[in-house]
Parts: C-alpha cells; sequence; structure tokens
C-alpha cells in the first residue's frame, strides 16, 4: 500500500478500501479476503475469452521456454510475422499492414505519426491537422491525449497538448436518442454538417491530416454513432484527401459480434488501432493495421534512397514482442475455434434485453444504451458532485460481487464473451439494487 500508486484511480479512497484480486478464472476473480466478484468488464474490455484460458497459457509457456526474446530492429521473430498474418486476414479491404506496439496509447500517436509520414511522403507535408470528436479516448499518450476529448484527462496539460488540432461535435441525443438496444439509431440532426461547414472552412481540408474516431464511444460510457454516421464520414474524408483513423481498441475483436467494427458498420478506415482483446489481455500488445496504399507510399517515396535507408523512423523495443505475438495467435485461434464472436453477438442481445427490463424506470435513470455485447446505463449527476453518482454504485456492485465500470455518470456492463444469461442476470440485478440504494 506504501508503493503502488494506482492509474487512473482515486488513491486515497483506495487506500481505505482496497481491492486487490489474486485469482482468476473463467468469469469470476478471487479476491485477497477470499470473495468471489464477477468480472462484468472483461477486465477493461480485455478478457473476451474468460480468464485463465489453458491454450492461451500454455502457447505462452511453450514461447518464453523456445524464443523468450528478440531484438524487433533490423531482424525480427516468426510469431511476430504469423500474427501480423492472421491480423491482416482478419481486417477489411486492403488494411493489411500491421505495425506493432504495445498498448492502445501506443498505437493511437503511431497511426497519428504515420499520418504526417504519410503525407509528407506523398509532397504534402503541410498536412498536420487532426481531428477528433469531444470525448473520443484515445489513450495517454500526448498526441492520443490531443486527438481525445474527454476534458479531464486534457485539463491539465495546456500547452503541451498538440496545437492543430480540433474536435468533431459529441455523439449523444439525450432527448431522443436516450434508449438504445441492439439498432443504429435514425438521427433527423446531421451531426456531421458541423465538420463540413464549421471545422473543414476553418482549417482547410488541404491542410488536415487525418480523423481519428472510435466506432464507438467506449471510454466516454459506450456512445453510439447515429445510423450512416461512419459511412458519410468516410465519404468526407475521401472527398478530401483526408485519413481516416479507426481506434477500435474496444470495437476490435469481437465485442460488436464481428471482427472489427469497421466490419459492423461496413466502414473501411485507411488506419485501425488494436489492443486489449488482441491477446485477451494477458500480455501488453497493440498495433496500427495501415492499408497498403499507405505502404506503398512510404516504401516508393524511398524509392531512390540506398536500400539501407529506414523507411519510417518509429517503433518500440517490444514491437512484435515473441511472447505477446504468441499469445495473439493462441488468442485469436481460440476466438474462431469456440466461435466467440458470434457468441459475442448473440449474449449482447441477452445483455441489452436485460439491462432495459431490469434498469430502465429506476431512480435518476437518464438513458441505457447497449450495441454488441456492452451497454451503459446513464444516471442524473448528483449536483456538485459530478461521477460520484457512479462510483458510489461501482463500489456497492463491487462489495455485493460484481465488477462493473463507472465512466462519468454512467455504469458501462462489458462482460467475457463467454458470458451465460445467469451471470447476466446476476450484474443486471446487483447494479439495480445499487442504484436503488443510491438513489
Ligand atoms: C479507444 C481506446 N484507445 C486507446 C486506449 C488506450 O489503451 P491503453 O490503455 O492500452 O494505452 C483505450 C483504452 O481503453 C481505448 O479505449
Amino acid at each position: 500500500m506504501d508503493h503502488h500508486w494506482l492509474p487512473f484511480t482515486p488513491n486515497r479512497s483506495f487506500q481505505k478500501d482496497p481491492r486487490v484480486f489474486v485469482a482468476a478464472d473463467g468469469v469470476h476473480f478471487t479476491t485477497h479476503d477470499g470473495k468471489q466478484v464477477l468480472d462484468g468488464i472483461s477486465s477493461l474490455w480485455c478478457v473476451a475469452a474468460g480468464h485463465n484460458r489453458k491454450p492461451i497459457n500454455e502457447a505462452i509457456k511453450k514461447q518464453l521456454d523456445t524464443l523468450d526474446y528478440a531484438t524487433a530492429f533490423n531482424a525480427s521473430n516468426d510469431q511476430a510475422f504469423k500474427a501480423a498474418e492472421m491480423i491482416a486476414n482478419m481486417a477489411p479491404g486492403d488494411l493489411n499492414k500491421v505495425l506493432f506496439c504495445n498498448s492502445g496509447s501506443e498505437a493511437a500517436d503511431t497511426s497519428l505519426k504515420v499520418a504526417l509520414a504519410y503525407h509528407r511522403a506523398r509532397g504534402e507535408g503541410h498536412r498536420n491537422v487532426f481531428i477528433g470528436r469531444e470525448r473520443g479516448y484515445h489513450g495517454v499518450g500526448f498526441g492520443g491525449m490531443s486527438v481525445g476529448g474527454i476534458p479531464a484527462n486534457r485539463k491539465v496539460y495546456g500547452s503541451a497538448l498538440l496545437p492543430r488540432v480540433d474536435h468533431m461535435r459529441f455523439i449523444h441525443d439525450p432527448v431522443n436518442h436516450a434508449y438504445i438496444n441492439g439498432v443504429e439509431e435514425v438521427w433527423q440532426e446531421d451531426l456531421l454538417l458541423e465538420l463540413e461547414n464549421r471545422i473543414l472552412p476553418l482549417h482547410d481540408p488541404s491542410n488536415i491530416a487525418a480523423v481519428i474516431v472510435e466506432p464507438i464511444a467506449g471510454s466516454a460510457g459506450w456512445y453510439l454513432p447515429p445510423k450512416g454516421y461512419l459511412k458519410r464520414l468516410r465519404e468526407i474524408c475521401d472527398k478530401h484527401g483526408i485519413l481516416l483513423i479507426f481506434d477500435e481498441v474496444i470495437t476490435g475483436f469481437g465485442r460488436l459480434g464481428c471482427n472489427f467494427g469497421a466490419d459492423f458498420y461496413g466502414v473501411v478506415p485507411d488506419m485501425l488501432n488494436f489492443a486489449k482483446c488482441v491477446t485477451n489481455g494477458v500480455f501488453p500488445l497493440g498495433g496500427v493495421i495501415c492499408s497498403d496504399r499507405i505502404y506503398d507510399s512510404m516504401m516508393q517515396a524511398n524509392a531512390g534512397a540506398p536500400e539501407h535507408a529506414i523507411e519510417f523512423f518509429h517503433g518500440y523495443t517490444y514491437s512484435g514482442h515473441p511472447v505477446a505475438c504468441a499469445a495473439a495467435i493462441a488468442t485469436l485461434n481460440l476466438f474462431k475455434e469456440e466461435n466467440l464472436f458470434e457468441r459475442a453477438g448473440q449474449m449482447g442481445k441477452v445483455l441489452g434485453d436485460a439491462m432495459h427490463s431490469g434498469l430502465k424506470g429506476l431512480p435518476n435513470v437518464v438513458g441505457i444504451r447497449a450495441l454488441g455485447l456492452a451497454g451503459a446505463v446513464e444516471l442524473s449527476s448528483i449536483p456538485g458532485a459530478p461521477g460520484k453518482r457512479a462510483f458510489d454504485i461501482f463500489m456497492h456492485c463491487f462489495h455485493h460481487g460484481v465488477l462493473v465500470r463507472p465512466a462519468a455518470e454512467n455504469i458501462v456492463i462489458c462482460p467475457p464473451y463467454i458470458v451465460e444469461n445467469a451471470n447476466i442476470e446476476r450484474i443486471v440485478e446487483v447494479v439495480a439494487d445499487a442504484i436503488r440504494k443510491h438513489a
């Protein structure tokens, strides 16, 4: 308790009431004081196949005994090539080139750097404006934070944030679309007019490098785009030569019942960022899947350079770490063998229905949004104490054996894909009790 400074956690309150896991299996944790806690959030959107999966554990152990680590620069390892091939084969369109890193934050910064390098390689180095979205989350690096739009994550960093960044409007209509259950809502209003009529003219489209969005705003609290939004965003980007980056750190690898959010929405971005579920969360790994067009441009720009010249000055010591890649290969095989993405789609309907029937109408509930195997219940804020109600509900749930996620005024539920009906019933029951208790 004296030395571990916990991330994104109220440390003073944690010290008084520690929550420490010492073991996990399936959808349950064991705590330091011997209690069972149901993992209602896949341990922060990671543990899609459930905890303690033997095929993944065995693959990691075998890899450690075979090739523990090998330098990532000027050489590589067999697992990295295999994992990259599997990931590229799962990705839509011409997303075929995988740049590995270790986390979603690194993926965000990597994708922004690729965008700048790509435009420069094509002689358009002036394209250096990035467009994110209000309440977007792209990790905690300076690039990701700058295009991100969660105020608390940005407010103390001032001018250290990237200067040429703008943000599109958020995708939420609490009046007409507060309750969403498994469908894409049709909005009367066209949210992207703001991009076309304000943001693009202000910066001039010729200066814009990339637009980066999460297909669904995950960290903000599972906010869903209106029907047709992402397709129209793709068209606008194409019209102006702007790259479109999908941050699929949460929506990637099955959460929506298919490989990626890009597949769910039928839109192929120019880059797709991933992390989390790719290794079932058991080993850090992230990456950016780039289009052939981006890769080829970067190579062609170096056509006249000597062969020993590096085309992209970027990478991490642990890019394509063999143990991480072995974990990814085993995870992706397991997803396939057990049809887990399909299962996520099916259980998503169970979750959406359970949340709407069990939570709608409870005190302070102002919205419920469910799609894929995830949902959020939104609560009215306590005046003068933003986030307190959701935090109190989270604590209540934890003490009653269910781990949920407080996100601003939301409680988010996103269990592992192996979740059973009874688990979902239990989660919703405990959340309902907590909401009543903290009314
Ligand atoms: C969409 C998105 N991008 C980036 C990140 C950052 O990932 P990491 O915490 O692995 O750096 C997250 C984390 O939740 C995320 O949801």
